[in-house]
């Protein structure tokens, strides 16, 4: 049967990436049936609700979802829509893969690291949430379970095997936080040693961060927790030229939701100044999670001569083009 994509536009600059991903989804012959969906303002606005009924039945019916960035409202009463989806759907890993090109404004050059985030737990897990009456105080509280730090860690070995890769380390801060952070490093260890053939190294977070700066080659595969996760693949993205560039799989045991890093971008919202490359690249992850590699590498490989080759490139990447043109340049090659 053909594949039903469910396919969430989403806020501020969401709608025109996504539609560039469409395009080129298309263009390379995918024959996907797409159901789309609201979520985030866009839907409050038309249906009075951030995650309306039918979006996730048509998440949970098609079980493969592309998405745009939504805005979650600041203030009482809004809980992230996105933690809200990953909860629901038990989407427990995040897979955020970056990757230079040359022909960008990176400092760096031969960048290939995959950040696997846990997704569901720890300081996310939106548990013993309390702020005292007078507002003087406020508390939360985070959570690690064996069963979740072993299917986290297993995924990132299991992926480090089946994609050739040489190496994962496991980030923590099991020195302060020796309860939840220890547990997952024990954890870590215990999954490590089943993989001989994969070289396992740990690092405390905040000498990660350093490290990645001073010398980003020595990363391969990052296995995490979901706060430390998030934090390292937004510093990754900075690696290989901005979050433009850095796309995001959520993928739990018979659903998935791919989507861009960033947000919404309100500050360039409506002026066709986004970058489509995040969610292209998380369309070419889609493709690789239904086993449609040959389309994958065609979209990459595009990808690649536009970006190197600067035809019509966004600003972020030192271009003076917008999202229209851009994809013009990725359509005209495929
Ligand atoms: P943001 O990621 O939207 O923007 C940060 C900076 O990066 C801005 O200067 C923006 O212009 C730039 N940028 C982001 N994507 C770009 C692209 N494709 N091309 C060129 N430049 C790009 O982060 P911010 O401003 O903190 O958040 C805005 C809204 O997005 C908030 O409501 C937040 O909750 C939401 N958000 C949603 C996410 C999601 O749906 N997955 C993830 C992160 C934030
Ligand atoms: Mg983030």
């Amino acid at each position: 049967a053909q594949q039903r994509i469910t396919v969430i536009p989403g806020d501020g600059i969401g709608p025109s990436i996504i539609d560039s991903a469409i395009q080129i989804l298309d263009k390379v012959g995918c024959d996907f049936e797409y159901d789309y969906a609201d979520a985030g303002i866009t839907a409050l606005e038309k249906d009075g609700e951030l995650l309306p009924a039918r979006t996730l039945e048509l998440i949970e019916q098609n079980k493969v979802t592309l998405k745009g960035p939504l805005t979650t409202p600041v203030g009482e009463g809004f809980t992230s829509i996105n933690v809200s989806l990953r909860k629901q759907f038990k989407l427990y890993s995040n897979v955020r893969p970056v990757l230079s090109f040359k022909g960008t404004q990176a400092r760096y050059e031969n960048i290939d690291i995959i950040t696997v985030r846990e997704n569901t737990e720890g300081m996310y897990s939106g548990l013993g949430q309390v702020v005292s009456e007078d507002g003087s105080e406020a508390q939360a509280m985070s959570k690690i379970t064996r069963e979740g730090a072993e299917r986290i860690v297993t995924f990132a070995y299991e992926m480090a095997r089946r994609e050739g890769r040489k190496k994962v380390t496991a980030v923590h801060k099991a020195n302060i936080l020796k309860s939840t952070s220890g547990l997952f490093l024990k954890v870590a260890r215990e999954v490590g040693e089943r993989y001989p053939d994969i070289e396992s190294a740990e690092m405390i977070v905040d000498n990660c961060c350093m490290q990645l700066v001073m010398n980003p080659h020595q990363f391969d595969v990052i296995v995490t927790t979901n706060l430390f996760g998030d934090i390292l693949s937004d510093l990754c993205a900075g690696l290989v030229g901005g979050l433009g560039m850095a796309p995001g799989a959520n993928i739990g045991s018979d659903c998935a939701i791919f989507e861009a890093v960033h947000g919404s971008a309100p500050d360039i919202a409506g002026k066709n100044l986004a970058n489509p490359t995040s969610v292209i690249l998380a369309s070419v992850q889609m493709l690789e999670y239904l086993n449609m590699g040959d389309k994958a590498e065609k979209i990459r490989s595009a990808l690649k001569d536009v970006i190197e080759t600067g035809d019509r490139t966004t600003r972020d990447l030192g271009g003076e083009h917008g999202t229209t043109d851009f994809t013009a340049a990725m359509l005209e090659r495929l």
